[in-house]
């Protein structure tokens, strides 16, 4: 079943901070967030944070339901400005190897392709599934950022840094 993409905006606010905090709940070794981290966070700044950002929603064709979101956060900096952060990438476990994800990919990368220069992710170096998907993209490594994270008892997460050239 194809999903249906979109750009969210804000009336989206409330399913995108849904399932933002069910990624970080059920893929704590995913993320370098925790839910504590957003769950606080109002309406108001989360509808803001998608009219800032640029967050592609993938929606169940038969219900309705979002099963998975990837954003663009632009460099805002006048030396930055030629570069986006990739963040968030989550669908659903039932969603996973259904194309979702890469219809998501597909229109950041759009999107980026016609603002800037280069877009950059982290992720954690023992997630070999998401590793593998960004490289398929084009994303590279350029380096590993030791103890990035630490869910707590000595639970320290290593975190991938990977660029996409858009232009050389
Ligand atoms: C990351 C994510 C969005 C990718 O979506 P997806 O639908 O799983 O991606 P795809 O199935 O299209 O691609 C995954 C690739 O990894 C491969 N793969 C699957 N399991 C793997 C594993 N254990 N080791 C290595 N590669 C693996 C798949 O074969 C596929 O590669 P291929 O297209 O060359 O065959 C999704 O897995 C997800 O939401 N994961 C949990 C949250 C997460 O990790 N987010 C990323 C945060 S940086």
């Amino acid at each position: 079943m194809r999903a249906i993409c979109r750009r969210l905006n804000g009336s989206d606010a409330e399913v995108f901070q849904a399932l933002r905090l069910e990624s970080f709940r059920l893929e704590p070794r995913a993320f370098r967030f925790a839910p504590a981290d957003e769950a606080h966070i109002a309406p108001d700044a989360v509808a803001a944070r998608l009219t800032r950002d640029f967050v592609i929603g993938a929606f169940n064709a038969d219900d309705s339901q979002l099963i998975g979101v990837g954003g663009l956060a632009w460099g805002d900096g006048a030396k930055t400005r030629h570069k986006a952060l990739l963040y968030g990438m989550y669908v659903k476990a039932a969603h996973r190897g259904s194309g979702a994800a890469d219809e998501i990919m597909e229109k950041l990368i759009d999107e980026a392709s016609a603002k800037v220069e280069i877009v950059t992710l982290t992720v954690v170096s023992t997630n070999l599934r998401a590793l593998r998907f960004y490289e398929r993209w084009g994303f590279r490594a350029y380096g590993v950022e030791e103890r990035s994270a630490k869910n707590g008892d000595g639970d320290y997460l290593d975190e991938t840094l990977m660029a996409l050239r858009l232009k050389s």
